[in-house]
């Protein structure tokens, strides 16, 4: 027997605005899915696609749909929603609240599966964004619903935001010696395709699946050698201890209390710092340790070849967001 299921359905897709959510939205095209979008703006498409729209914001809760739309459809929803702002208060508002809005009208719509867009971060949650996420991941595990959710290390865009700065003649920067972390990077094609394969392949229902794309893992510092490399320029490096982004959020714990504007800023800290010392790589609880040979991998696309082509068309397309240092 095939482990692929037949897939003539409508794909409900909340996210399509956003980075990952774009590339999603036309995987799912190309591969002949009626695809609904769901959002506070419509997504932005080719002239020759078009896409059916329905506006929400889904903080406001669950879309308001005639829910006879869909009767004669097999119904697939995902989630590639993710807090734009990245507060403490957003992310929970986003990653728990929104999502937890998308699974009520999924069930509503009696619908069939549920593909979360996570991140392999979860895995060793410290930071207020991160427990969100797993509190709505247990939400959607405990629903009843056949799911996957998708843990993703890094994405390509990530790991970009420092290609102006060295395009102007300015460092590297590392956080310590730029080898304690690593990852590997995946493409939003490559993504992209891989939450769709989530939808017909029965080896990933039910299942919470970290990916990657294809390795070796990649170090801070291995980044910068390719980046200087495609540049075509003698590598210059600056150095910064992790413990910065620490020693700040210290002195602004007392502050902190006192005005949710400085709590944020201080959370952003703690992202910093996490991100500038832990691998987005599979955790194993085992060895206690991050451990890239077990971090499974898809797609083909390289960081290297990514570097290449933004250094020569730019990053148009690719919003860093928060990930101007990274
Ligand atoms: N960056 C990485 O390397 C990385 C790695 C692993 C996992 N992740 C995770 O991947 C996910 C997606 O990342 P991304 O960079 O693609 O995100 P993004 O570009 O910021 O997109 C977020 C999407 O969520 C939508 N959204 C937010 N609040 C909403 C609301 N109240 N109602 C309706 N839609 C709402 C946004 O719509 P609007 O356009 O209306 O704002 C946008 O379409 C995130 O959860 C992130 O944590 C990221």
């Amino acid at each position: 027997m095939s482990d692929i299921v037949a897939h003539k359905t409508t794909a409900i897709l909340a996210g399509a605005t956003g980075y990952i959510g774009g590339y999603v939205l036309r995987a799912l095209l190309e591969q002949g899915y009626d695809v609904i979008s769901i959002g506070r703006t419509a997504p932005r498409l080719s002239s020759e696609k078009s896409v059916r729209h329905v506006e929400c914001d889904l903080l406001q809760g669950p879309p308001q749909l005639p829910l006879d739309t869909f009767l004669r459809d097999r119904v697939v929803v995902i989630s590639c929603l993710g807090s734009r702002g990245g507060g403490k208060k957003d992310a929970w508002a986003v990653e728990f609240g929104a999502n937890k809005a998308l699974l009520s009208f999924a069930q509503d719509l009696a619908a069939e599966h549920f593909v979360l867009l996570s991140a392999i971060c979860v895995q060793k949650p410290k930071l207020e964004f991160q427990f969100a996420k797993l509190a709505f991941e247990r939400k959607l595990i405990s629903s009843g619903m056949c799911y996957s959710i998708v843990r993703p290390t890094a994405y390509f865009k990530s790991l970009s935001g420092q290609i102006e700065n060295l395009r102007a003649g300015k460092s590297y920067l590392v956080f310590n010696s730029g080898k304690e972390t690593a990852c590997k990077p995946i493409s939003g094609e490559d993504l992209a395709e891989f939450i769709c394969l989530c939808l017909t392949d029965i080896s990933k229902f039910n299942k919470i699946l970290p990916i990657g794309g294809p390795g070796p893992a990649i170090t801070q510092y291995a980044q910068g050698e390719m980046l200087f490399e495609v540049i075509k320029a003698p590598m210059r490096i600056r150095k910064i201890p992790s413990g910065f982004f620490r020693v700040l959020s210290g002195l602004m714990a007392p502050f902190a209390v006192l005005s949710e504007r400085l709590a944020d800023k201080r959370e952003f800290l703690r992202i910093g710092h996490y991100y500038a010392t832990e691998s987005m790589l599979l955790w194993d609880d085992e060895s206690q340790r991050y451990a890239p040979e077990l971090t499974p991998e898809y797609g083909e696309d390289r960081l290297y070849d990514f570097y290449k082509s933004a250094l020569q068309d730019g990053l148009e397309g690719h919003d860093l967001g928060a990930h101007k240092l990274f």
